[in-house]
């Protein structure tokens, strides 16, 4: 984490407690990609937000630039649309509002470049920028690398040591595969030093994500058991009832492993899983997790259908209506092989997780929308209540809720009052809307934040994209070449398919009910 004058931090108000949040720096977010769906859902929102917690400061703009023509008023007015109607007649939101500018042009245009040189050092002298800047890349990936080269050209990168800095977020994807997430992240290199780059991964700005650490090094109960001797095997599920909506074309292209797992899971799993950090400085962490994912032993390909299970959703119902199957939705080809559904089984290889399965699973079209990291623990070695069938003895069970319900659950026997001893299995629960009142900020909110300041803790670096891209290689080639093999379907609404349990089955386990 960097360091901070004392001048440079703000109470923010709207927060409860004694936290102190630092104010970003005077700085210009010009937002590449800025006519698209995220721009008005999430980041102008999330700016706005934080305008509101006066942690932006006045000296602050934001700069979209997209290939559509329009003018500074139009983006303006294109922005307001998921802002509540209330906020909308503040002073706020005025003031935030006359700080929205916009460009248009190609971004294989050198001359664009130009013409955003000239728009970035009439706001710096109008705003009092002092030429900071952040770049958020949000256009389709095949535009990341060509955005970058030209904005190296147009030497619109500072240099390491100068006085006012320059950041860039990328979105996801980062590359299709190990080869295309090396060939993306060499190009970025090329034009900014790591410690510029900040490549998004939502699930990290939620708090319950965040929380994982929060909760495994604040408190000293459950790191000692937080191993291989106690922790019969852990299970992280991220299931949607979502279909693809309209994003067809880009999931098509994609499928379960590239959109979720690649990102969201493996970064949730090597926060599970990583030691303690020797502090919080963001590569610590970041080195840490970087650990874990380099333990997680590789399959070879031809072993690939022992370690996964893939399958795609056909018709059903979702809450009552009906769903059409994946291969009917809108810009999906309707012979498409690309899987809705993906688990697999992973082994941790270093002493702490030894013969310790991780079974993770994601999807969309399921019966439920829930996220959740479930830490089985190992049952009793002996067992002392007669009247209890050996069948019967549940495991005890934490579970993390990501979302919704965001909270945490401990499942344990307790005995069922009465002469005899029956055990009943209840749970312990905390959950967050009850204990703190207050709504969790959005994702995007907090990272945009952190970018701001500095903090990189919360974003993926380099080595651990890559590394995620290794582990699933053999199994995305297996899934590829699999000729023989007809993909697995499973109905809408379902708990997924059949295949899935035989992944657990084997080894006499079960996927919790989703
Ligand atoms: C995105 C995926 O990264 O995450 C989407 O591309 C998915 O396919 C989404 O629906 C899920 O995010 P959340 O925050 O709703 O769980």
């Amino acid at each position: 984490m960097t360091s901070v004058s004392q001048s440079e931090m703000l109470v923010n108000p709207l927060r409860e407690g004694l936290e102190v949040v630092r104010s970003a720096d005077p700085c210009v977010v010009v937002i590449f990609g800025a006519s698209g769906d995220l721009t008005k859902r999430k980041l102008i929102p999330a700016l706005f937000s934080l305008v509101e917690q006066h942690l932006i400061p006045s000296a602050f703009a934001v700069l979209g630039v997209a290939r559509r023509p329009m003018s500074h008023e139009e983006f303006r007015a294109t922005q307001r649309e998921f802002i509540d109607a209330e906020r909308l007649e503040t002073e706020v939101w005025k003031s935030f509002e006359s700080s929205l500018f916009y460009i248009p042009f190609d971004f294989s245009d050198a001359s664009g470049y130009q013409k955003l040189t000239e728009e970035l050092q009439k706001i710096d002298q109008e705003r009092g920028t002092l030429n900071n800047r952040l770049y958020y890349l949000s256009t389709p990936p095949t535009a990341y690398s060509e955005i970058i080269k030209q904005l190296g050209a147009a030497h619109l990168v500072a240099a390491p040591g100068e006085k006012y800095w320059t950041r860039i977020i990328i979105e996801k994807p980062f590359g299709h595969d190990l080869e295309s997430a090396h060939a993306l992240n060499a190009g970025v290199n090329a034009v900014f030093n790591e410690n510029q780059v900040y490549r998004i991964d939502h699930y990290l700005g939620k708090e319950t994500v965040q929380n994982i650490l929060v909760f495994r090094f604040a408190n000293g109960i459950f790191e000692p058991l937080w191993n291989r001797r106690y922790v019969d095997h852990v299970q992280i599920t991220v299931a949607e009832t979502l279909g693809v909506e309209h994003r067809g074309s880009y999931y098509d292209g994609a499928g379960a492993a590239r959109d979720m797992v690649q990102n969201h899971i493996l970064q949730v799993l090597s926060l599970v899983a990583m030691e303690p950090p020797i502090s919080l400085e963001a590569d610590t962490i970041r080195d840490e997790k970087s650990k874990v994912l380099r333990a997680i032993r590789r399959i070879p390909p031809q072993d690939a259908f022992k370690y996964s299970v893939r399958a795609q959703y056909g018709r059903g119902f979702i809450t009552g209506e009906t769903a059409a199957a994946y291969r009917e939705e809108e810009d999906v080809n309707p012979q498409s092989k690309t899987e809705t559904y993906a688990a697999f089984k992973f082994y941790i290889d270093n002493w702490r997780w030894a013969g310790v399965p991780f079974y993770v699973r994601s999807g969309k079209r399921l019966a439920k929308r829930v996220s959740e990291v479930a830490i089985q623990f190992k049952t009793v070695p002996h067992l002392l209540f007669e009247q209890t069938a050996a069948d019967q003895l549940e495991p005890n069970v934490l579970v993390l809720k990501i979302q919704p319900d965001e909270g945490i659950t401990l499942r344990f026997g307790a005995k069922l009052p009465g002469q005899s001893i029956h055990i009943r299995w209840v749970n312990m629960d905390f959950r967050y809307g009850a204990s703190f009142g207050v709504k969790t900020p959005e994702a995007y909110e907090r990272l945009i934040h952190d970018c701001l300041i500095g903090d990189a803790t919360l974003f993926s670096r380099r080595d651990t994209v890559e590394q995620a891209w290794n582990l699933l290689m053999p199994f995305l080639i297996a899934w590829q070449q699999s000729k023989e093999r007809e993909l697995p379907q499973y109905e809408a609404g379902s708990q997924g398919p059949s295949e899935a349990e035989a992944l657990l089955s084997a080894e006499g386990r079960k996927w919790r009910r989703i």
